[in-house]
């Protein structure tokens, strides 16, 4: 199991990117699917819970929030989206 240390741009990116989530949650066992934003745990942890539908089904980060605010979730999003370069 690979620690989600994200202690600079480059341990995070070599942390996140096609590597397996503690457990899983969300129904989702990889933390960033490069181009699938909703087959990635960090999305689910991160966006607005507001997007939730109802189910928050893991807890929000960063931890005790309701999610990131909109416009920086989305650069989230955006960044997983383009295929997660580093
Ligand atoms: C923007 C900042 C943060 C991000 C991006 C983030 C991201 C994540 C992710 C992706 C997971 C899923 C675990 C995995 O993939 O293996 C997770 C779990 C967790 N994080 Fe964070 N996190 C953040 C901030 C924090 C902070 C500040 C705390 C504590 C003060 C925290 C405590 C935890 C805990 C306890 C879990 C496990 C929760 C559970 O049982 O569902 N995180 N985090």
């Amino acid at each position: 199991m690979t620690s989600l240390v994200m202690s600079d741009a480059a341990v995070a990116y070599a942390n996140l990117v096609e590597v397996a989530a503690a457990e899983e949650s969300c129904g989702l066992s990889v933390r960033v699917v490069p181009g699938a934003p909703e087959e990635s745990g960090l999305w689910r942890r991160v966006r607005p819970a507001a997007l939730d539908g109802g189910d928050m089904c893991a807890a929000k980060m960063p931890l005790g929030s309701m999610g990131l605010e909109a416009a920086e979730a989305q650069l989230v999003y955006d960044w997983i989206a383009a295929g997660a370069p580093e």
